[in-house]
């Protein structure tokens, strides 16, 4: 096994009617499973909750698709005592076996596929194309991960000097925390928590609120292949109770983010603390928000650009770290690819994201909505709104996508994440202005150019401060191995999913020199 043979999980087509099939199964049979408990669970022990929360369908709120007991601070303690009992024997447990569970992982995922996304369907509100998407990227971490880490295993000569043996390896770093966010609810949740395990880490995930149903099918997989008791364990509950305490604790070594800005900041902060009787300095993996832009140069193909805008800006409702939030156009082509773009906007299906057509579903719960539709209140202030759609007659938290314009640098919409379906759109005097424009703001996570110049696109190459950087195509869907996937400036710590280095944020390196 080695990542050079690694390859990409297929996507469903659902154009053929043999998979479209499969997965109208599969959402009608997940949602005979709508209601059932789901709890913390260590060492395959499930413990008892006094606080359980309902976990409900953004499509039709008054749908429970489970009950979730809250982990408490003697739950996420248990946790901690069973992970750090089993850190010893996992971390010298061969690589070999280690990645072989995680492949079981991936295993098990490809067996359950059309049934795990179809939880996503129902419980965040993805389409059939972006679930699927999310699962294959889930079994593509597995995958890639495992043999990253067997390749690592392998101590590293350094020079050739006769009388001298200098060798470089990587030992696992210890217990790590794994807080994830809501928005790739398996696939991100999925690759922090298997690149912790594989590497010889004891893991505690701690899955965001509003998807702990699908975190918790996660975990019984990870059950399913039988990893050691303690190496995973499992606490859905609040970010401020348990995050924080997993985050807090000394027996911790390695805290793997993702999630908002202001969350990051705060366990980057809380984690530089020593606690009583901690002996090792913490890492804290971080990835958090973007404000990402994409510009559109005078000679653009402005089909192709009209057609990534909307994809990249609206796809998941725009509840994408990745998603295009400002569209910056030069002055030469803004009325038409304005006049595009709205048109492209009207003419996107907006619905009930188990309906196999839909394009745009509903944003994740009745707190998003509210967030997303003050800043489109904002940006009536701030701009002038070119569209707006209407949503659904229903009870579910749509909100139609929305295309403001007159929205300049110093605008809050420029500046925001807002993560929902509003696009900022700005016009830019040259080329010049619009790179200065897009790298106006705290976030380099994702950007893209459409051109044909080649002069301005080996500019935007140098100058356009972004992690990932997407030229003539849209700016969501990175792959696993081959668009490692990560930010800088306030969207993150300069990590890198999915990438060579990721594995490494989870082991300590040692050179041991021998005269021979
Ligand atoms: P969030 O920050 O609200 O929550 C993320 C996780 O942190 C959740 O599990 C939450 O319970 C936990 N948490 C909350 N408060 C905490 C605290 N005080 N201590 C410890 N943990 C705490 O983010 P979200 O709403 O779940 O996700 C959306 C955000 O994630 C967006 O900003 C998006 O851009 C970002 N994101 C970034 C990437 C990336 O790769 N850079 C990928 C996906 C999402
Ligand atoms: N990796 C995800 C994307 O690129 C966030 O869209």
């Amino acid at each position: 096994l080695n990542a050079t043979g690694f390859r990409n999980e297929p996507l469903r087509d659902f154009a053929r009617q043999s998979d479209r099939e499969r997965m109208a199964q599969a959402v009608a049979s997940v949602r005979k499973m709508f209601g059932r408990r789901y709890g913390a669970q260590v060492a395959y022990r499930e413990l008892p909750a006094t606080e359980t929360l309902p976990s409900l369908n953004p499509a039709a709120p008054d749908e429970v698709v489970g009950e979730v007991g809250m982990a408490s601070l003697r739950d996420t303690e248990e946790a901690l005592q069973a992970a750090s009992q089993a850190q010893q024997s996992w971390a010298t447990t061969p690589v070999e076996e280690r990645a072989r569970l995680v492949l079981a992982v991936a295993e098990a995922m490809r067996r359950r596929r059309d049934e795990l996304a179809a939880w996503m369907v129902w419980e965040v509100g993805k389409t059939w194309r972006e679930a699927d998407g999310d699962v294959c990227e889930a079994i593509d971490f597995c995958e890639y991960y495992a043999r990253e880490a067997m390749e690592l295993e392998r101590p590293e000569r350094l020079g050739r000097l006769p009388g001298e043996l200098n060798e470089l390896m990587y030992v696992p770093r210890g217990v790590s925390a794994v807080i994830a966010p809501w928005n790739f609810p398996l696939a991100i949740l999925t690759g922090m928590t298997m690149a912790a395990a594989v590497t010889g880490n004891a893991v505690i995930m701690k899955p965001a609120e509003q998807s702990s149903v699908i975190a918790a099918q996660l975990m019984n997989l990870c059950n399913e292949v039988g990893f050691p008791p303690g190496v995973i364990g499992f606490l859905p509950g609040r970010g401020e109770v348990v995050g924080e305490a997993l985050v807090t604790d000394a027996r911790v070594h390695t805290v793997a983010f993702t999630g908002s800005m202001e969350v990051g900041l705060q366990i980057v902060e809380k984690a530089a603390k020593m606690a009583p009787g901690q002996a090792h300095v913490k890492h804290v993996v971080c990835e958090m928000g973007g404000k990402n832009a994409i510009i559109v140069d005078a000679d653009a193909d402005l089909d192709e650009a009209v057609t990534g805008v909307v994809h990249s800006a609206f796809g998941f409702q725009g509840q994408k770290c990745s998603a295009c939030s400002r569209v910056i156009v030069h002055q030469s082509c803004y009325e038409a690819f304005k006049e595009r773009l709205v048109e492209a906007v009207k003419s996107v299906l907006l619905g009930p994201p188990a309906e196999p057509g839909t394009k745009i579903g509903p944003v994740v719960d009745a707190q998003a909505k509210a967030s997303i539709e003050r800043y489109i209140a904002l940006g009536r202030d701030e701009g002038r709104v070119l569209v707006q759609r209407e949503v659904p007659e229903s009870q579910g938290y749509y909100v139609g996508p929305t295309v403001i314009e007159g929205i300049t640098p110093e605008h809050r919409l420029a500046q925001e994440e807002i993560f929902g379906p509003v696009l900022a759109l700005m016009k830019a005097e040259s080329f010049d202005q619009a790179l200065a424009m897009a790298n106006s703001t705290r976030f380099a996570l994702t950007g893209g150019v459409y051109s044909r110049s080649p002069s301005n696109i080996a500019r935007a190459r140098r100058e356009f401060a972004v992690g990932n950087l997407y030229i003539n195509r849209g700016i969501t869907g990175a792959l696993v191995y081959r668009n490692p996937f990560g930010g800088f400036k306030l969207s993150g710590a300069g990590t890198k999913a999915g990438g060579p280095d990721y594995l490494l944020h989870f082991m300590n390196p040692r050179v041991v020199v021998e005269n021979t």
